[in-house]
């Protein structure tokens, strides 16, 4: 059995005359008869109040309980005389852990942002960082609750892979050749003498395997860290970050939609119902409009719009936007943003892209110059999901791929899978951090994950 933490005594129904509790000093204060101690677990927001009467034999140690310690008390829970709790701890002894000297970090309430990632193996002793990886963890919860919920399978997809999924070259590569001494073959790496006999890399997505698995489960979904080379430094770009994809067999472009809304919708009344205590913190201290924006979510349908229309909305706008929309051009996180927050007020699901901004395994559509894709865009963040109906047309593939410049070779078993049993799929990568961005207003994705990686940064 479990040993009960704060959150079980918190919730108690009744007082207990035994009960032991070990856990980390927030805060102490002492009066001349009595210390009053602070103590978090990690169990839930919430501290429990420990009052510790002088005349305990094991009081002398109490000038070493500060703020960062680890300690255990055994007590009596007892009906708390204070406000804000129900229950608080009468100990019968107390006994020193850890010690946690002056120079432990936290001990003011409030740091920036900017300051705890620098400690970021201490930040979840926090309030706020406590909070966000405790959502973090029930969120992931939630989404295999999603998806087992509708009979889909998870499918454990590769991490070292040999192929370049986006085809955008942003790759990590993974080898064991000797970095002094780079065995060459005709002036070029000779990689037959890798680890594998060949290129390897970090995965960026783990569609192309699910896709193989979709076409034999039927649906399916991975979900599952992937890696970025991307040189981007902004507040919504990490070089590792968790993705959760979905793949659908028999399944076109609309019903790729309905699930992308269907579970972001979902995820969102989930942690309004499962992560009260926790997003009251978000909702008072980070955002004050967060509640607004996570209802608006639950109760509106999101719009639907093809690129064409939105660009046609960006150009009459009538906004100074730094870059110029124009069709044919990627959206830039400016234009989503106005589209969400100012001109729908929602979150807005954009599909039908030119082909030439978009990944080389998207179905193309009748009019030769868009393909069946959809992103869907929400306030504060833009992009959260990105995602197609696939090209399950053997030739129309294989002409993308030569068109894109890639190897044949690279792809046979991708090619495969429309050569023997084609059907229609769709599906669509969920970024992990975004949705935890939308879901607690924090505004840097180096917030909502316990060890960021960026360009030039990886300490921890
Ligand atoms: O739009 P993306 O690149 O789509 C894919 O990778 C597809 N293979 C997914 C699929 O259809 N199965 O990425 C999907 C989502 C983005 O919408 C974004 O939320 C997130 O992944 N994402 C990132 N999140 C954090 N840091 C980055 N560098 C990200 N790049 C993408
Ligand atoms: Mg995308």
């Amino acid at each position: 059995m479990m040993k009960p933490r704060i959150k079980d005594y918190l919730n108690s129904d009744t007082a207990l005359e035994s009960i032991s509790i070990q856990a980390w000093v927030r805060t102490r204060r002492d009066s001349k008869a009595f210390s009053f101690i602070e103590l978090n677990d990690g169990s839930c927001l919430a501290n429990i109040q420990v009052i510790v009467d002088a005349t305990l034999a094991s009081y002398e140690i109490i000038k070493n309980i500060s703020t960062g310690a680890a300690v255990s008390v055994r007590g009596k829970l007892v009906e708390s005389p204070g406000k804000g709790q129900r229950w608080e701890i009468q100990a019968s002894h107390i006994e020193l852990l850890g010690k946690a000297p002056e120079d432990f970090p936290l001990q003011k309430k409030r740091h920036s942002d900017e300051y705890l990632r620098t400690i970021a193996h201490l930040r979840p002793r926090t309030n706020k960082y406590g909070a966000i990886f405790r959502i973090r963890s029930s969120l992931s919860h939630a989404v295999h609750q999603f998806f087992q919920e509708r009979d889909f399978r998870w499918i454990h997809t590769p991490i070292i892979t040999g192929s370049d999924c986006e085809g955008a070259g942003e790759l990590f590569r993974i080898t064991t050749l000797d970095m002094e001494n780079i065995p060459e073959e005709n002036g070029k790496v000779d990689y037959q003498q890798d680890f594998f006999g060949k290129e390897a890399m970090l995965t960026v997505s783990g569609q192309l395997s699910v896709e193989t698995f979709c076409q034999s489960l039927g649906n399916v979904y991975t979900f599952g860290p992937t890696f970025r080379a991307e040189n981007s430094n902004t507040s919504r770009h990490i070089s590792e970050f968790w993705m959760i994809e979905p793949e659908m067999a028999f399944a076109d472009l609309q019903d790729d939609m309905a699930l992308g809304e269907e579970m972001i919708r979902y995820l969102v009344k989930f942690t309004i119902d499962k992560c009260s205590d926790d997003l009251a913190l978000f909702a008072k201290f980070v955002d004050k409009n967060l509640m607004r924006t996570l209802e608006n979510i639950v109760d509106n349908d999101f719009i639907r719009l093809p690129y064409t229309e939105a660009i046609d909305i960006l150009q009459k706008s009538n906004k100074d936007f730094e870059f110029e929309p124009a069709w044919g051009k990627d959206l830039q996180s400016e234009h989503e943003r106005y589209l969400t927050e100012q001109h729908f007020k929602r979150p807005v699901i954009l599909f039908d892209y030119p082909k030439d901004i978009k990944a080389f395994y998207m179905r193309q559509n009748d009019d030769n110059l868009t393909v069946a894709a959809m992103d869907i865009l929400v306030p504060s963040i833009g992009e959260i999901i990105g995602g197609s109906q696939r090209e399950e047309r053997y030739d129309n593939l294989l002409k993308r791929i030569q068109e894109m410049g890639f190897r044949e070779e690279d792809y046979w078993w991708y090619l495969d899978t429309r050569k023997y049993g084609t059907a229609p799929h769709a599906g669509f990568g969920l970024g992990f951090e975004r949705l935890l961005m939308l879901l607690t207003g924090v505004s840097n994705i180096r917030d909502v994950i316990p060890f960021p990686r960026t360009p030039k940064h990886l300490e921890f």
